[in-house]
């Protein structure tokens, strides 16, 4: 969850750290902090509590410049955000230090260990006891030890020592005086990514592409137990046990300007308003609108075998999981597979059952969710064929799994998912119709009359903006209902899910208390919570369940409770019955998700600028979740 930037080259390494942190910031934000190696050999370490801003204010007090240089942004596990808990930790005699995204699981025994060896602590984090662990293997047993020989190897050999005493995982990078002329890097587990970034006589590290794309979009992916060892003219990469292999360099193709906010206050209202573009993109070579026909090379699951399949399992976390549970009627519908849905976090846990051809098919933006990609291991090593729908192009889900279907987002800064949600239903949509299509479970004028409201999907998204953008009506809508402290979303069916997508957004961003239901359900508990206090917003298009959709919406007003409704523009009844209308225009059913969710996004966020919160970083919050 944590931000980890590493710089070896010519420049001023403190400078492009700073930058790559900045763009880093959405992995955490509470502390920051980095060591620069100055022309005295001397590691200089910067650390502040608070946002980013303030470690650079402090470098500007006191400026530290050097070209060798890693630095950290912190999501707090282990100690509270503080200066003295903020990343680079240094070792007892300040000629080595380390940053850290992870756990280390057995921090409190390696503590214990190293205190009996004489070592103090300065920090309350489990980041120390790794800068100390290597300390010691660095100095041949300890504070007394007399260092390793072997120049650079010494150094590799001394990290390679801490980390297998080191449970949980981990993303680290090391700098020593004693070897000015490297930086390394290791990944345990799944800590999230290590991507090493390829210049000309300068070399980069990152826990995230974005951070690199002002630099190179040269990069390679470290997978676990690997380490890189970087200087200014390339990168090695190892084993952990010390093996050379040999990881591919791969070109990114995000444009830099998309890691950019541009004209927006905010990089949540930005991807708000890329969905068009971001769904044309997913859509493109993929479907051929003329015959309806869909390709998914790169899921590597051949029409013969798509027949095969019994059971489609798919697994996410948070925003992902609300796709997902879209996802299950899309492919249920389309492909006739019977498909169920589970948190990632829960999957794991519950020794599932695979039986043969069973997909496991895993929903994720960033591709380094803990969970999620834990979950794919355990089906994978159950037998199922694995499948990531995912937006990282090179991220550790799209590699362990046997095929993928990228979502051609571009890169989703806001911690807030939008458009990486509306891309990976339209993903799911394209992965229902290639089943069906495969199973022949699609009836011809079913299938037309999909693809041609898929093509005109873009446009859609685009009108339901447009309106937005030219009424004012979110802002008004935050102004007038932004000051309520709870909150019920209700839907039914494929409604359903973009309900309780649209109570994580107010949640997350706005700090108001939301949930999202299964309409039908009100009667069953929830109803006795509504009165004049609790709003609720329905999402009530013209579709299968409508009729009860207005019912239920008549029961909430006849307890005195405000409506908010998400309609079709054309219900011009509904709208007059209720508080207020947003609305949206008719589309297929099963796409009418990707544009009844638009609404909830805008108020989420009008409602969270209105409450003067910072849309882009939340509290407590960071992108990718990369700890359990
Ligand atoms: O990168 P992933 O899609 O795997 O992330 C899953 C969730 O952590 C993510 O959707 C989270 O719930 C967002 N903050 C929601 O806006």
């Amino acid at each position: 969850m944590c931000g980890i930037v590493g710089y070896i080259g010519y420049r001023d390494a403190t400078a492009v750290v700073l930058e790559g942190l900045q763009r880093l910031e959405y992995r955490g934000y509470d502390s920051a902090g980095l060591a620069v190696l100055d022309s005295t050999g001397t590691l200089q370490i910067r650390r502040e509590a608070g946002r980013l801003q303030r470690l650079v204010r402090l470098l500007e007090q006191a400026p530290a410049r050097g070209t060798v240089a890693i630095g950290h942004t912190r999501w707090a596990t282990h100690g509270p955000p503080s200066r003295r808990n903020a990343h680079p930790h240094a070792s007892p005699d300040g000629r080595l230090v380390v940053v850290q995204n992870g756990i280390v699981e057995n921090f409190a025994e390696l503590r214990a260990w190293l205190q009996a060896r004489g070592y103090t602590f300065a920090s309350d984090t489990d980041t120390e006891v790794i800068v100390h662990l290597i300390h010691y293997y660095f100095h041949g047993g300890g504070l007394n030890g007399g260092g390793l020989d072997g120049g650079g190897e010494a150094l590799e050999t001394a990290v390679r020592a801490a980390l297998s005493r080191l449970q949980g995982p981990s993303a680290v990078a090391v700098l020593s005086r004693d070897h000015p002329d490297r930086l390394l890097a290791a990944r345990l587990g799944h800590a999230g990514g290590v991507v090493v970034g390829w210049g000309e006589e300068e070399m980069y590290l990152a826990s995230d592409i974005p951070a690199l794309l002002g630099c190179t979009r040269r990069v390679q992916f470290l997978e676990n137990r690997q380490m890189a060892i970087l200087t200014r003219n390339g990168a090695s990469i190892r084993t952990l046990e010390g093996r050379p292999v040999d990881r591919p360099v791969v070109q990114v193709n995000w444009d830099p300007a998309a890691a950019e906010k541009g004209e927006y206050p905010h990089f949540m209202l930005k991807e708000i308003f890329e969905q068009g573009q971001s769904i044309a993109a997913t859509l493109a070579q993929r479907l051929d609108f003329g015959s309806g026909l869909v390709e998914l090379p790169s899921l590597h699951l051949s029409p013969e075998r798509a027949r095969r399949l019994r059971k489609v399992t798919i697994v996410a976390c948070g925003t992902s999981y609300y796709a997902g549970l879209v996802g299950r009627h899309l492919l249920e519908r389309l492909a006739r597979i019977p498909t169920e849905v589970d948190y990632a976090s829960e999957y794991r846990y519950r020794e599932p059952l695979i039986g043969p051809e069973e997909m496991v098919l895993a929903i994720t933006q960033s591709g380094e969710t803990v969970d999620t990609l834990a979950a794919l291991e355990e089906a994978r090593a159950r037998g199922a064929f694995t499948a990531a729908i995912v937006n990282v192009v090179g991220s550790q889900a799209d590699r362990m799994c046997h095929g993928a279907i990228h979502m051609h987002a571009g890169p989703e800064i806001g911690v807030a998912s939008t458009k990486a949600f509306t891309a990976s239903l339209v993903d799911l949509v394209l992965l229902g119709l290639y089943l069906g299509q495969a199973r022949q479970t699609l009836a011809e004028s079913e299938q037309a009359a999909l693809v041609q409201d898929l093509a005109r999907l873009p446009g859609l998204v685009g009108e339901v903006l447009e309106e937005a953008q030219a009424s004012g009506r979110y802002a008004e809508l935050a102004r007038d209902y932004g000051g309520f402290a709870n909150f019920l979303y209700l839907g039914r069916g494929l409604q359903y899910p973009v309900a309780r997508e649209g109570a994580l957004k107010l949640k997350e961003i706005s700090y108001i208390h939301a949930e999202g239901y299964p309409a039908g359900e009100m009667k069953h508990g929830p109803i006795a919570l509504i009165d004049g206090h609790m709003p609720t917003v329905a999402l009530a298009p013209r579709d299968g369940v409508y009729e009860k959709m207005v019912s239920q919406i008549e029961q909430v007003k006849a307890r005195g409770g405000a409506v908010l409704a998400v309609v079709h523009h054309q219900d011009r009844q509904l709208a007059a019955r209720v508080d207020r209308a947003l609305p949206i225009p008719q589309a297929h059913p099963l796409l009418t998700p990707v544009l009844s969710v638009i609404p909830l996004q805008l108020f989420a966020y009008h409602v969270a600028v209105g409450r003067g919160l910072d849309v882009d970083r939340p509290r407590n919050l960071a992108k990718s979740v990369t700890v359990e």
